[in-house]
């Protein structure tokens, strides 16, 4: 069982269950014993009757007997013993039948012949037992009590009934319990499902909450705290707790790395522009002059390093909004796809621009926009090795536009695809063949943002070795993404 609820429901019906089997079988027990003891009650009642009759006749009649048989009781004496409704037997003294009452005529002769086996020859003290009757009569309780004020000849009486003629026997008992306990076993399922229901759904409301905050940008959520200052409650403000922590932690990383790249911004710029002054010094040695063309080009990456971190940085504190302005984008497009020509030439590639025939405006940051066009475009250019093609097209979609990047290149190993968004992740050089390619791994991190940012998404499709197609779907709604709050 999968579910809490499901364990709860399952042992809550084998407790019912186990408590009302107890429950039963001590009901049982108690109620055979008592209505047996009832029984017995009975029977001795009647069989002191039987007694007393006889023995008050003989002190009237002098005997009890029928004069003419003298194996028989008298009719006088015995139509008094109609009134015995249970099986009454009356031995003489060697244990054969003087009198059998109507029940008793109408048992089968086996079931008589085991009854009158009960007294034996020589009948002594009273006795009481149950005894099963041959031929289906089922078990028969009998008592039998000696008589000896009724002459010499008669010994005892014998009365006895089957054990199933008790008012509410045992029997009756499982019979409804065999009714009943299936009824209570589907009402407790029923029951027990229900009262779990209701148990766990604080839980699971707490747990949508949770769900509910999925990234860096929803810590500043907190669940509701039931008034109820139960488990829950504690659980809740637990959690509420740990997600302080954790924006708090998140804020004090964003704010280090935008403050340490913004620090980094002033000192990196008046660098450049000392070596780029140096460079143009007259009388520089050529020596001096590649080792300071060097520095300029790495000065340049780190500049460009800098400014995504604090992009990045700003993005994630929602400091990063975005100058949305309806526009043409096929300008935009167009003006990526020159670059994107030019810079195909150097290595070798070919280009393709595709726009539609008419205007596709769109509200958009023509900055971030670029920005994220580049960002594919040069990728591109970069993992397609020379004699390759790289393709920029837009489409209008009416409820959007969509903007593909292509390109002929290397691919991307399925594996790695998950990961490409990740900020500063790069393929395996070794894997991929990605070579000694430049780059830290954030351009992709930071078109992803600029894609959702418009309120728009980005996918990917790439096959190793036959290159890649990122496709960036922006609505015509504008943004609703995270960078536009702030
Ligand atoms: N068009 C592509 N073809 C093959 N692999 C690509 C392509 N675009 C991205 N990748 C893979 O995804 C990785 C991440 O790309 P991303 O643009 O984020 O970083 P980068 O290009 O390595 O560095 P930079 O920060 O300079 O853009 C790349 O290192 C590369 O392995
Ligand atoms: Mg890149």
């Amino acid at each position: 069982m999968r579910t809490i609820r499901g364990r709860l429901t399952f042992w809550y019906t084998v407790a019912l269950t186990a408590t009302v089997l107890v429950f039963g079988t001590a009901l049982y027990l108690e109620r055979r014993q008592s209505s047996v003891r009832e029984l017995d009650q009975r029977l001795a009642l009647e069989a002191d009757f039987a007694r007393r009759w006889l023995n008050e006749s003989y002190q009237v009649l002098s005997t009890v007997l029928r004069p003419t048989d003298p194996q028989e009781i008298q009719p006088g004496v015995a139509a008094n013993f109609e009134g015995v409704r249970d099986l009454l037997l009356v031995f003489d003294r060697a244990g054969r039948t003087l009198y059998l009452n109507d029940p008793v005529r109408q048992l089968n002769f086996a079931a008589i012949e085991r009854l009158v086996a009960l007294v034996g020859p020589a009948p002594v003290g009273s006795s009481i037992g149950t005894a099963v009757l041959p031929a289906g009569e089922g078990p028969m309780r009998h008592v039998t009590l000696p008589v000896d004020g009724a002459g010499t000849e008669v010994g005892a009486v014998v009365v006895a009934a089957p054990l199933s003629a008790v008012a509410f026997g045992p029997a009756d008992l499982v019979q409804s319990m065999v009714l009943i306990v299936p009824l209570i076993l589907l009402s407790s399922v029923v029951l027990g499902w229900f009262l779990a229901g209701r148990a766990m759904r604080p839980v699971e409301r707490l747990m949508d909450e949770v769900q509910e905050v999925t990234d860096g940008r929803s810590l500043h959520r907190r669940v509701a705290v039931p008034t109820s200052g139960d488990e829950l409650a504690r659980l809740a403000v637990t959690l509420n707790a740990m997600f302080s922590r954790l924006e708090q932690s998140f804020s004090q990383l964003r704010r280090f790395t935008a403050d340490a790249s913004h620090e980094l911004k002033t000192p990196l710029t008046v660098l450049r522009t000392g070596v780029e002054r140096s460079l143009v010094h007259p009388g520089i040695p050529p020596e001096v002059l590649e080792a300071l063309d060097t520095t300029l080009e790495q000065l340049n990456q780190l500049n460009e390093l800098v400014d995504s971190l604090l992009m990045l940085a700003r993005a994630d504190e929602g400091r990063a909004p975005l100058a949305l302005e309806v526009q043409d984008l096929r300008a935009l497009v167009v003006d990526v796809g020159e670059t994107a020509e030019m810079l195909g030439e150097q290595h070798g590639l070919s280009t393709r621009v595709v726009v539609p025939d008419h205007a596709v405006a769109v509200p958009v940051d023509a900055h971030r926009m670029q920005q994220l066009l580049l960002n594919l475009v040069t990728n591109a250019v970069k993992y397609t090795p020379a004699g390759g093609s790289v393709g920029v097209v837009l489409e209008d979609e009416g409820e959007g536009v969509r903007l593909t990047v292509r390109d002929t290149g290397i691919g991307i190993a399925s594996v790695d695809l998950p990961h490409i968004f990740d900020r500063f992740w790069r393929a395996d050089p070794a894997r991929s063949r990605t070579g000694n390619r430049p780059g830290v791994g954030l351009g992709l991190a930071i078109t992803k943002w600029i894609a959702e940012a418009h309120g728009g998404t980005i996918a990917v499709q790439s096959r190793p070795g036959r290159g890649s197609s990122f496709v960036v779907y922006l609505p015509r709604t504008g943004a609703s993404g995270p960078g536009d709050e702030g």
